[in-house]
């Protein structure tokens, strides 16, 4: 029996499965990962935590498993994206704390360099936006005291989470990534597959610093002896929302995932063919097997499941998250009261990042329930902004596969449907990005043939049909464009 081991490094928790071949969970190690905010608009991680945490983790999914780390085949290593560490190469110890993607800090320098927009999407099929490494990277260059000459000297080592992790894992030996993570970092070149001159020259960011770009499904060295209990092998890396695309076999173009966590994050797969949207989604590599790039388009929403958390935590007018189904089922409709949860800002396809929340439409009656079943509509009304914005670039999925934590709730995997007009459909596994990354492992070390031999491995769990009349969803769009227009920025 092979095993496979997933690390499954997110933005609020970190996580460790060991799946069969089959993709069944065979065991499995979580731990919530604190989150540092400094300065208004900052995020920050502690990048040592990250790796104990992950190796903690990995140790915990085998312990739970009841396997050896000698029965373990590959392991696949995927990670919330952009988050920048930069550390010392001789001490292994980073230079300062990890700037999450969230951060705002480098706004300022988006803003005043606008005008290179179509330049930088032309290349990296990316936004000028702090979202990305590239500014994360010189800020840190910047103000940590020595770190610019340091770089250019080749004393330090930059890495997405997947990179720092894998150098922990294999005790410093490999500096390495794969190209979905490097597609993240707006210094790489999607069309070429490499580091770009004139993008490192733009950003001021030495090339001494960066890891090797390999494919997502292969050779990643191995891990030191000590760490599990025995080497094992690393054999795929991606980043979350890629390795979701894969753990949800969406291998032909068209295929289309959506997963709802903290963000959600809608990845459409364009084949060898590297769409460029004229509608502020982003082009992305999904993942690059023998060399050969496959793309996607991605439409990347800042805030779904924190809307939920935001009730529960911020607001207390819930408990639970499970408490919202009941809640959303109560009523026929949420009565024209529509919550628009920018509290970071809009992502695709407004790009807003002075938007602020708001909540529309209140009257006498308007109550708890409303606010509640607002807050869920609103994930679905995003989803339904990406999916008309694929629509505008000529293309349109005609089924949706949904994962996350928030698919769990009938209701709103129902409400999606509705508001899209297109089947969603739920697979029996929902742990799809760690999946996804057991998968590629797999496919790296030669336990899988190919990607068919994967697909024949995706079960559904569930079918939801749309059930309500295409004009009331439009309806229903339409008095969400209203609020959206409301909390633009530059709009009273
Ligand atoms: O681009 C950010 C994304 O990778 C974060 O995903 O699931 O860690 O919130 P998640």
């Amino acid at each position: 029996m092979s095993f496979l081991l997933a690390i499954d490094q997110g933005t609020t928790s970190t996580r460790a499965i060991v799946f069969d071949r089959a993709g069944r969970n065979r065991g499995s190690a979580q731990q919530e990962l604190p989150q540092s905010y400094p300065a208004s608009g900052w995020v920050e991680h502690d990048a040592l935590r990250i790796w104990q945490d992950s190796l903690a983790c990995a140790r915990g999914a085998l312990r739970a498993a009841g396997i050896e780390a000698s029965q373990v085949a590959a392991l696949g290593i995927t990670n919330q994206r952009e988050t920048t560490v930069i550390w010392d190469r001789a001490s292994g110890l980073p230079i300062a704390p990890a700037i999450v993607w969230q951060d705002r800090r480098t706004a300022e320098f988006c803003a005043a360099h606008a005008g290179r927009s179509d330049w930088l999407a032309d290349k990296t099929g990316l936004l000028l936006d702090p979202y990305f490494s590239a500014t994360k990277i010189a800020w840190l260059l910047d103000q940590v005291p020595g770190a610019r000459p340091r770089a250019e000297a080749g004393e330090l080592a930059f890495g997405t989470v997947d990179s720092w992790l894998l150098w922990n894992l294999t005790g410093g030996r490999v500096h390495a990534t794969d190209a979905s993570n490097a597609s993240r970092t707006a210094l790489f070149n999607i069309h070429s597959q490499q580091w770009d001159e004139e993008l490192l020259a733009f950003f001021r960011v030495p090339r001494a610093l960066l890891p090797e770009v390999r494919d997502s499904a292969g050779d990643f060295g191995v891990t030191d002896a000590d760490l599990l209990g025995a080497p094992v092998p690393v054999r795929g890396i991606a980043g979350d929302q890629q390795a979701a695309t894969v753990g949800q076999a969406c291998f032909a173009p068209g295929m289309t995932k959506s997963t709802y966590g903290t963000g959600c994050f809608l990845v459409l797969n364009t084949g060898s063919q590297c769409l460029r949207s004229r509608h502020r989604l982003l082009s992305t590599v999904a993942y690059r097997l023998n060399g050969r790039p496959t793309y996607a388009l991605e439409g990347s929403i800042f805030v779904a499941g924190a809307a939920v958390q935001w009730l529960r935590d911020a607001v207390h007018l819930i408990q639970s998250a499970g408490e919202t189904e009941a809640l959303a089922r109560s009523l026929p409709d949420a009565q024209g009261v529509y919550l628009v949860p920018a509290f970071t800002g809009l992502g695709a396809p407004w790009w807003d990042p002075q938007a602020r929340g708001a909540i529309f439409g209140l009257t006498r009656d308007t109550g708890l329930a409303h606010i509640v079943r607002a807050a869920l509509e609103s994930v679905a009304y995003q989803t339904r902004d990406l999916l008309d914005a694929m629509a505008a670039d000529g293309v349109r999925p005609n089924e949706l596969r949904v994962d996350g934590g928030m698919v769990v709730n009938d209701w709103l995997t129902q409400f999606l449907a509705d508001a899209l007009q297109v089947p969603v459909l739920r697979p029996r596994v929902t742990e799809t990005t760690a999946l996804g990354a057991a998968f590629l492992a797999g496919l790296g070390a030669g336990v899988y043939g190919s990607l068919e031999e994967i697909a024949a491995l995706w079960e559904q769990e569930r079918r939801f049909e749309p059930a309500l009349p295409g004009e009331q969803a439009d309806r229903l769009m339409a008095g969400w464009h209203a609020a959206i227009a409301r909390v633009r920025s530059g709009t009273p």
